[in-house]
């Protein structure tokens, strides 16, 4: 078995990104790019080293990451060129076998990709069972234009059922592609921007097998991106928590201490039981136990109480809320204030009074949003905008608490049959409605997790 190196290159600067970093070290969900993406090989069983390419200006930040993260498996960090192809040249140079000695095979995959699937990751070591090139790519669903960069012109339109957008990563045999730069380099005219071209231009015997990429491994390119991949992330980590095996759920549930704020009704009193179920030490607080979560005295209290009681708090769940259906023009300041009051400054309270208790055990905070905060929704205006607030409150914290190990999530469940909702919207068909009951077990899942800075879609039939 040939051994597996994946080089992950990053030592672009992200001009064109219009960000103000290397856009490998932009935050997404709390930590930065390439974060993302490093994990995805340090889990993969096939992978058995892993080398960085990264600049000068950012090395002491990538070996930080390294440490901090435990990437065990990342055995170099490369200094790279100003162009791609001398960042990759950088990896085969490094991985130059002994004489008599075979290289390993060198998987390339831009940092900038931090959603490259397990599923792919295996696909292209399979296909390097059979061919010594593997790229990975997705069907052009635009029409592909060959130009004329002088004329502005069209030179050719290539038939668009035999175009395909390629992606990384792209695995070689070492030789093969060692043997493709060698030739490159004394070229003249030499350019390049993917490792595969290489190959196909000076060795064009080689065949370079494809294997299906996917829409949302996508590379961040635009500042525009970051949205995208987000919301992507966001999805595909919903998807992982619905399949969290309960033999899991119920080890690492059992004895941590959760305290549930709006824990008497509705999805508070759904995770508090179902965490009690699993043995956790559950206490629940809300307006009508004399908790009122506007109140910074009282949920200080109740905390401190509960923290001198169990000897320590790992996770704080706000659901509490208050969600009122009436037009802005019927409302008076005092109740918009009143809803405010709720909804956004009692997650600042119960983010400020947590925060001590939580940096003790690198616990756990949740909020919770509603599918209005994506777009705010006509008669309840206070409330669309409040979960809006909450979602950025989430994002923001994460951010500033993860030097201290702090997660900080939310979920964000669709329409849900709770008593809140039954009394703003009336009777609606309960098989339209998510089960209380599903979303505690996502937000469980989510607090024995170890993600932050997530917005969790919970929606009906998910996975299904
Ligand atoms: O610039 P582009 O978006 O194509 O970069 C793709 C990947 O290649 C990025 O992860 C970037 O950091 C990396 N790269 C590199 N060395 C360069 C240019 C880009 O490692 N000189």
């Amino acid at each position: 078995m040939l051994k597996t190196v994946a080089v992950i290159l990053a030592a672009g600067c992200g001009e064109r990104a219009g960000f103000t970093r290397p856009k490998q070290l932009v935050k997404l969900a709390g930590r930065p790019v390439i974060a993302h993406a490093l994990e995805r090989f340090q889990l993969h069983s096939g992978v058995d080293e892993i080398a960085i390419v990264t600049s000068q200006a950012c090395r002491d930040e990538i070996e930080e990451l390294v440490r901090r993260e435990h990437l065990t498996k990342v055995k170099k960090v490369l200094l790279g060129g100003h162009e791609r192809y001398e960042s990759s040249l950088a990896a085969i140079r490094a991985y130059e076998p002994r004489e008599g000695e075979t290289g390993p095979a060198l998987i390339f995959h831009d940092a900038v990709r931090p959603l490259v699937s397990e599923r792919i990751i295996s696909d292209v070591i399979d296909g390097l069972a059979h061919y010594s090139a593997v790229d990975v790519a997705i069907p052009a669903s635009d029409t592909v234009i060959v130009s004329d960069p002088d004329t502005d012109t069209i030179t050719t339109i290539p038939d668009r059922r035999h175009t395909r957008l390629g992606q990384t990563p792209q695995g070689f045999h070492y030789e093969v592609i060692r043997r493709a730069y060698d030739i490159a380099l004394s070229d003249p005219s030499f350019r390049t921007t993917d490792d595969c071209g290489v190959i196909v231009k000076y060795l064009p015997d080689q065949k370079v097998f494809i294997v299906p990429g996917a829409q949302c491994n996508m590379k961040l390119t635009y500042a525009e991106d970051l949205m995208i991949i987000d919301k992507y992330m966001h999805c595909n980590a919903a998807r992982r928590h619905d399949a969290t095996p309960e033999h899991i759920l119920l080890s690492r549930i059992q004895d941590r201490t959760i305290v549930v704020l709006g824990g008497t009704s509705g999805i508070g009193f759904s995770i508090a039981r179902l965490a009690r179920a699993y043995g956790a030490r559950v206490r629940i607080a809300s307006r009508s136990t004399g908790v009122d979560i506007a109140n910074e005295a009282a949920v200080r209290n109740f905390l401190h109480e509960t923290a001198a009681e169990s000897g320590r708090i790992d996770a704080v769940v706000n659901s509490a809320a208050v969600l009122e259906r009436v037009p802005l023009v019927n409302m008076n300041m005092e109740e918009v204030e009143d809803s405010i009051r709720t909804n956004i400054l009692g997650a600042f309270t119960v983010a400020k009074a947590s925060y001590d208790h939580l940096r003790q055990t690198g616990g756990h905070l949740l909020f919770f949003a509603s599918s209005s905060y994506t777009f705010g929704r006509a008669q309840y205006s206070t409330y669309s905008a409040a979960k809006a607030a909450v979602v950025n409150l989430t994002q923001a914290l994460a951010d500033e608490w993860s030097a201290v190990g702090i997660h900080v999530n939310c979920v964000n469940p669709e329409r849900c049959k709770t008593p809140m909702r039954e009394k703003a919207f009336g009777y609606e068909p309960p098989d339209t409605l998510l089960d209380p009951d599903d979303v505690a077990r996502k937000a469980l899942s989510i607090l024995i997790g170890r993600s932050t800075g997530f917005i969790y879609d919970v929606v009906k039939n998910q996975g299904r």
